[in-house]
């Protein structure tokens, strides 16, 4: 198992009170874009660049993985990456995946396809996840798997499967992504059904590289074309990370913050349409097509937001928004009910338990009754003052960071370090801003 990010003194942030938040940002590149861009160019034919690749912990491991599994992966430069394709073979060592649970699922989808065989370890926090919701489907197309009771260490030996026809119970992209990326190499007819939309720049990117996917309703079936050539991907910004520069200037009096070329693809864009129920000053404007999926530029300026009821089907399109949505409900007028979160419980960290232990600590009345979360907004700033436990999970280290640029009293984060996973400089790009972050 690979050590988590270091403890200790240095690895704590503190928030407080800001001035108004001001100017013009971008923020890094789309994670699950990132991961499917280099995992698409290693199995590709020919050259694959990759424009404003995500170059955080979880992608770099991936870009690790693609190497190990055989194909050539260069950086070029600040985000620009070549990658040429290569019959994938066994690695060296296991694939480090890190924190990711994407390159850990997609990867293992996409080794099971191949007469390969490879360990797959991580980070702590990846080897209390779940993994058996991609390793079940693996193992009825052919794979042979080998797991400690559905954790890792993986092992999997792929090759020689054939078509699925897989019915999930819930909503997931890297499920679903896992399962056409092994299917690219069966033998048959390779179909997912989800009860419900999730993220679909597996499928946007495998046309790109020239692949035949087929979305009918809730259905997503792989054609005959499956083959992948090279091709050129331009990564927009990462509307995960967005949101925590644009929460900020919400909460904080007077601030009016944009980022530019954020991915808006509808659904990832749950929380911005959640935001503006609440009744937030949220401007999406130059609304245009780059890389294949929408992206907009974002303002946000600070005002008053009201409590509102956030339905169980938005779920999958804001997923990994309910950290920082839970942070500007604390700052409403009135209640905010988040339904259908039973997914928080397996994310980087049983995230619905850190919200509520880190808004007990900064005195916000919150509570889940099953899995749904209920924030009680004052209508005013939080009083803070809490040393919230992010239990290495960046999300809810950037959530609590946020909080404290307007709550009352100061707000620290006990481990900070693996914002890097997703969105490094985080701290610095916000302190342009005017964030006393430290
Ligand atoms: C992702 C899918 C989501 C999300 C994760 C990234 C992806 O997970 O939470 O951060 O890139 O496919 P699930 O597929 O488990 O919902």
């Amino acid at each position: 198992m690979s050590s988590a990010a270091p403890k200790g003194m240095d690895d704590r942030l503190a928030a407080s009170a800001s001035p108004p938040l001001k100017g013009i940002i971008n923020v890094p590149g789309d994670k699950s874009m990132s991961h499917r861009a280099l995992i698409l160019g290693g199995l590709a034919a020919g050259e694959t660049r990759i424009e404003g690749l995500l170059e955080g912990d979880d992608v770099l491991r991936t870009a690790d993985a693609v190497r190990a599994l055989g194909a050539d992966v260069e950086r070029l430069g600040p985000g620009h990456w070549r990658v040429v394709g290569a019959p994938w073979r066994a690695p060296d060592a296991p694939i480090d995946c890190g924190n990711s649970g994407t390159g850990a699922r997609l990867l293992m989808g996409a080794v099971a396809g191949l007469p390969v065989e490879a360990t797959f370890i991580g980070d702590v926090s990846l080897h209390s996840r779940p993994m058996n919701r991609v390793l079940d489907p693996l193992r009825e197309m052919g794979a042979a798997v080998e797991s400690q009771d559905g954790r890792m260490p993986v092992t999997v030996r792929g090759g020689g499967l054939t078509g699925i026809s897989f019915r999930n119970l819930k909503a997931s992209a890297q499920v679903k992504s896992a399962i056409i990326l092994a299917g690219l190499h069966a033998d048959g007819a390779v179909e997912v059904i989800e009860p419900a939309r999730s993220r679909d720049h597996t499928e946007n990117m495998l046309r790109a590289f020239g692949a035949d996917v087929e979305q009918d309703g809730y259905t997503i079936r792989l054609g005959a074309r499956r083959a992948l050539t090279a091709t050129d991907v331009a990564i927009p910004g990462d509307p995960s990370s967005a949101a925590f520069p644009l929460v900020a200037a919400l909460v904080t009096p007077r601030s009016d913050v944009t980022v530019e070329g954020v991915m808006v693809n509808p659904l990832r864009a749950g929380l911005f349409t959640t935001l503006r129920e609440m009744g937030a000053n949220l401007e999406i404007r130059n609304e245009r097509i780059a890389g294949g999926e929408p992206v907009a530029d974002i303002r946000a300026r600070f005002g008053p937001l009201r409590g509102v009821e956030v339905p169980a089907e938005r779920a999958p399109s804001m997923i990994d928004e309910y950290p920082i949505l839970a942070v500007a409900a604390a700052f409403a007028e009135g209640r905010t009910v988040m339904h259908g979160l039973a997914e928080l419980r397996v994310k980087e960290s049983d995230r619905l338990a850190a919200i509520l232990a880190g808004h007990k600590a900064c005195g916000v009345e919150a509570r889940d009754e099953g899995d749904t979360l209920i924030v009680e907004g004052k209508g005013a700033p939080p009083r803070g003052g809490g040393d919230v436990a992010a239990h290495h999970d960046h999300r809810i280290a950037m959530s609590f960071l946020v909080l404290g640029l307007a709550a009352c009293e100061p707000v620290a984060v006990d481990s900070a370090a693996m914002i890097a996973t997703s969105f490094p400089g985080f701290t610095e790009l916000m302190r342009g801003l005017g964030a006393k972050i430290a």
